[in-house]
């Protein structure tokens, strides 16, 4: 059988191929650590789940707009861009099933075959798929671990060219948990205005930063919000995974041309999630921070374990739930060493080739577990390590 060819650089997301292996050896009777898939380990928050089932009984199960509900739009349009410092009207926000289509169907909307698109390598594996499918051509920018894992602005320069049609960001990142600059933003969208390309900006991790500080959107600076299609949702912030809720914010006529996508597509997004999500938004907040404070704590202390381990080195991150510690000193790579932890250790960990080439040399770890599992887990690790 012979498929299309925008199919053909299609791979596995690297989580749920180690995902799978771990559960044959939990089939098996072995006990694993899971530090490999992206996701929060907490529920959902009650009063969100609640609104979502009194929807249900309440009948809200019928199709939406494709673009989402007005009541939802104008909730993300108002909170969005409060915590941006932007003016966004409802009409520029596209409510998707999980933030993904929001990433794929605007690149699709304006990539054409042979234009090239600028993103973060190592980086989030939807970006390469999605500029592939679309026939775009991937221009990696490595990230680089001097500079906590922003981009290699060196590198930036010498690739952005009059053949980039987009731009993408993601800050703080997966799977570094880097946080951009605002200083390397401004040269970001100075060179995006210089040779008038798009910016995607996948902030899905912007209300996950410590230290009490916020993350700097480049939609805000001058003159970008017109060439900005801001990516964003309810998964990670809010627990909602699988309830599958995201939403852009882009230019109106980007936002009919996405809506279309969305109407041959998926068709809408859940009526009942979306009612859920303005629970979410509308209700308490102190849970989120709550939430936050206790990722912290979390990350500072896995950070401290794993630069406790000889040859290991790991830069404390400012955002999201990952870790991104340097294992090059092993002469091993990322993939052997993964390998290892998880047979010898039984600990799930994701090598740093799972997001692209710039990611050998590193593994990533997530610290949605419970403190205590993560001590066992780098425990662990650390005594593999040292027979090396
Ligand atoms: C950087 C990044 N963007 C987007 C997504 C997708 O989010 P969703 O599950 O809402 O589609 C993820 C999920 O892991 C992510 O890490």
């Amino acid at each position: 059988m012979s498929y299309a060819r925008r199919t053909h650089h299609l791979k596995p997301e690297g989580a749920y191929q180690v995902l799978g292996r771990a559960q044959s050896l939990e089939a098996s009777g072995r006990k694993i650590i899971h530090l490999e898939i992206g996701e929060p380990d907490f529920q959902t928050f009650s009063n969100v789940s609640l609104a979502g089932i009194k929807a249900i009984t309440q009948g809200m199960t019928r199709y939406t707009p494709p673009i989402g509900m007005k009541s939802l739009r104008e909730v993300i349009a108002e909170d969005a861009g409060s915590r941006r410092g932007l003016e966004i009207h409802p009409d520029q926000v596209v409510v998707s099933p999980g933030a993904k289509p929001n990433l794929f169907f605007p690149v699709l909307s304006l990539i054409e075959p042979g234009d090239e698109v600028i993103y973060p390598n190592p980086g989030f594996p939807t970006y390469e798929a999605m500029i592939q499918v679309a026939g775009g051509i991937p221009v990696p920018v490595p990230l680089l671990e001097s500079n906590s894992f922003s981009f290699d602005l060196e590198a930036f320069h010498r690739l952005v060219s009059d053949r980039t049609r987009m731009i993408i960001l993601n800050s703080p990142s997966n799977p570094t948990g880097g946080v951009i600059p605002l200083t390397d933003l401004e040269q970001i969208a100075a060179a995006a205005q210089r040779h008038n390309c798009w910016v995607m900006s996948d902030e899905i991790y912007a209300r996950i930063v410590y230290d009490g500080r916020s993350v700097p959107s480049i939609a805000a600076l001058p003159g970008m919000s017109e060439r900005t299609i801001i990516v964003d949702g309810f998964s990670k912030t809010y627990a909602m995974t699988g309830w599958r809720l995201g939403f852009g914010i882009m230019p109106r006529d980007l936002a009919n041309v996405v809506q279309l996508m969305l109407t041959h597509s998926v068709g809408s997004t859940a009526h009942f999630v979306q009612v859920a999500g303005i629970e979410a938004l509308t209700g308490p907040q102190e849970q989120v921070d709550r939430v936050v404070t206790e990722y912290q704590r979390r990350r500072d202390a896995i950070v401290a374990e794993l630069n406790a381990i000889p040859g290991v080195t790991c830069q404390r991150p400012e955002g999201a739930f990952y870790v991104f510690p340097n294992i090059q000193s092993f002469g091993r790579t990322s993939s052997e060493i993964a390998n290892l932890i998880l047979d010898e250790a039984g600990v799930a960990v994701l090598p740093g080739d799972a997001f692209g080439e710039y990611g050998e040399g590193y593994l990533r770890l997530v610290y949605s577990n419970s403190l205590e599992n993560i001590q066992i887990a780098i425990d662990k690790i650390g005594k593999v390590l040292q027979l090396l």
